[in-house]
């Protein structure tokens, strides 16, 4: 049989954009998706969440969780959902007493070493089994070509919420705590890693493609406590998760690494490297020699919208254009972001130059 014109064409293909991309490929344009693309900014977010009695019952009730993670996929046809849940649900999957509160972000019972030997790895994939039938939820709700993207907090990052008590205040709790005990301390990352890794597991098994890992108080520590607090647990998950999943890539959000980027890059065992909004587009372009790159337009740009943040995303798709990157903000979204500047904001990313 001669070939038809149909037969000369490329395959179509489903896989998420965004997991070609973590694969390495270069896309023109890039997938995009934005960190805390679900929340306050959204009405029919605030509507959704007035239906539960707090944050934590909210991010616990599927129906719930599921629906607020696709609002932005329809809103804006994003590339990918990330799961609607939070960095504190393994600490309370592990035993620690913490609520989060409005306005003010996650509250603990600030953990000590006598509280460390309360908590228990054993107990996370039982407690949070509400996250994991959201993330079935969610996969059985998106269309074939979007990915689904799980996530945990850092041990690091999650760890100073845990030990300071709130993130009102700054982490000198957590920052004592290492220095005067170090032992006692790195006894608290590995409970959190092997917990996150559990936590993390089990959202692969239930459907996410792909996962990220939020380092966001990354920039609190200095060389030497770097690699030990923040490199050395990121690669010990990435590790096991590829051990367990065969293929799968993790991005790593190191916020604030400045300096330590590159180390980061070569050695937290991530597949792909979200970028700030202070790191430089040259630096960028350093770690995409290495690693595909996501971010890194600053959220206030998002707020002003107009030419300056349309400027922006130009700079920004040209100075990626030449390897593998995934469109999105250097940090989340703001409350006070008018939905409109995020639609233009996805529409000057697809918009040809
Ligand atoms: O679209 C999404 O990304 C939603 C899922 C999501 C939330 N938190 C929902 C949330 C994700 C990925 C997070 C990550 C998270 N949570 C991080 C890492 C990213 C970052 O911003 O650095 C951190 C440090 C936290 C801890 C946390 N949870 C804080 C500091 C706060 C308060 C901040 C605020 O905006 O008030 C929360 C609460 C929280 N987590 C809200 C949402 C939508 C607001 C509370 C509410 O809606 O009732």
């Amino acid at each position: 049989m001669r070939p038809t014109s149909l037969d000369l064409m490329p395959p179509r293909t489903t896989e998420p954009t965004l997991l070609r991309v973590l694969a390495g490929e270069r896309l023109d344009p890039p997938p995009v998706w934005l960190m805390r693309q679900a929340g306050r900014y959204l009405p029919e977010y605030r509507a959704l969440r007035a239906k539960a009695p707090n944050f934590l019952a909210f991010c616990y009730t599927p129906e719930l969780a599921a629906e607020a993670t696709l609002q932005p996929i329809a809103r804006f046809d994003f590339d990918a959902a990330i799961l609607f849940s939070d960095i504190v649900v393994v600490a309370d999957g592990l035993g620690a007493k913490v609520e989060v509160r409005e306005g003010e972000g996650p509250v603990f019972d600030p953990v000590k070493p006598e509280i460390l030997r309360k908590l228990s790895v054993a107990r996370v994939r039982k407690h949070l089994e509400p996250v994991y039938q959201t993330v079935r939820r969610v996969k059985a709700g998106l269309a074939p070509g979007k990915a689904l993207i799980g996530f945990a907090g850092a041990p690091w990052t999650v760890g100073c919420y845990m030990v300071e008590g709130s993130g009102k205040h700054g982490f000198s709790a957590p920052q004592a705590w290492m220095r005067r005990d170090p032992a006692g301390f790195g006894a608290l990352i590995d409970l959190l890693a092997a917990a996150t890794i559990e936590h993390l597991s089990a959202q692969i098994e239930a459907g996410a493609d792909c996962v990220q890992l939020f380092e966001s108080w990354a920039g609190l520590l200095n060389g030497d406590e770097f690699y030990r607090y923040a490199i050395a647990p990121a690669a010990r998950i990435a590790r096991e998760l590829k051990r367990r999943h065969p293929g799968v890539r993790i991005v790593g959000f190191p916020r604030g690494a400045g300096s330590m980027l590159e180390a980061y890059a070569e050695s937290a065992g991530a597949d792909a490297v979200s970028l700030d909004y202070d790191v430089t587009l040259a630096a960028g372009r350093a770690i995409q020699k290495r690693l595909p790159v996501q971010g890194n337009l600053d959220p206030e740009l998002l707020v002003k919208g107009g030419t300056a943040m349309t400027t922006r995303v130009g700079e920004i798709c040209k100075a990626f254009a030449g390897g593998p990157h995934i469109f999105n903000l250097g940090h989340g979204i703001v409350p006070q972001t008018p939905p409109e500047h995020v639609a233009a904001l996805v529409a000057a990313v697809r918009a040809k130059p």
